[in-house]
């Protein structure tokens, strides 16, 4: 991992003086950012600890075993749900990274997109328990899987927030709320 604290300035597809509400001419799903990304650990507990006492990452939800483990969770910093999720997995897996996008109505355009031009659909439309958001997972043609997320009930995390708890044996509709369970490639195909 590199940190940095310094880098150029580069704005977006708008003025940064008197802008309109979005730029003409975009392509495709055109999301406006990057919005999280979702790891793997051997160790949920020891990485997620890691990520709350050195990089000062806060807890919004987590996945809880009946014996109190963490057995996954989803840590923020700006003040949204998530800008980083741990789950059980090999060391150093990427699972996927998440492009926000403005709506639900957003995220069927996106899947009308991506199926235009075959791109591989892993998942959705649906919606993540944890979290609320509207999600649609496909796989880029390298393989690793990307999200398209959004529309979600827009809440926003202040300091004083306490971690949301899901127990394991909701595990289903915490991650697809509509199918209330993992589908087959959730857990066994990353990167
Ligand atoms: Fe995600």
């Amino acid at each position: 991992v590199e940190l940095y604290n310094e880098m150029d300035y580069t704005g977006n597809a708008l003025p940064a003086v008197n802008p309109a509400p979005w730029p003409e001419g975009l392509r495709g799903i055109a999301p406006p950012r990057l919005d999280h990304t979702l790891v793997t650990a051997p160790e949920p507990g020891k990485a997620i600890e890691f990520f709350q006492t050195v990089l000062e990452f806060r807890l919004s939800e987590m996945l809880q075993a009946p014996d109190g483990t963490i057995i996954a969770a989803w840590l923020w910093q700006r003040p949204a749900p998530h800008d980083l999720a741990i789950v059980p997995g090999k060391p150093g897996g990427f699972h996927h990274a998440a492009f926000v996008v403005d709506s639900a109505d957003a995220l069927f355009r996106a899947a009308d997109i991506l199926t235009m031009h075959k791109a591989r659909i892993d998942y959705g439309p649906g919606r993540h328990g944890i979290t609320r958001g509207t999600t649609l997972y496909f796989f880029d043609p390298s393989g690793n899987r990307l999200e398209t997320f959004g529309g979600y009930t827009a809440y926003q995390m202040d300091p004083d927030c306490r971690a949301i708890r899901w127990t394991q044996d909701q595990i289903g509709p915490a991650v697809f709320y509509y199918s209330q369970e993992l589908n087959e490639t959730f857990l066994s195909v990353y990167t």
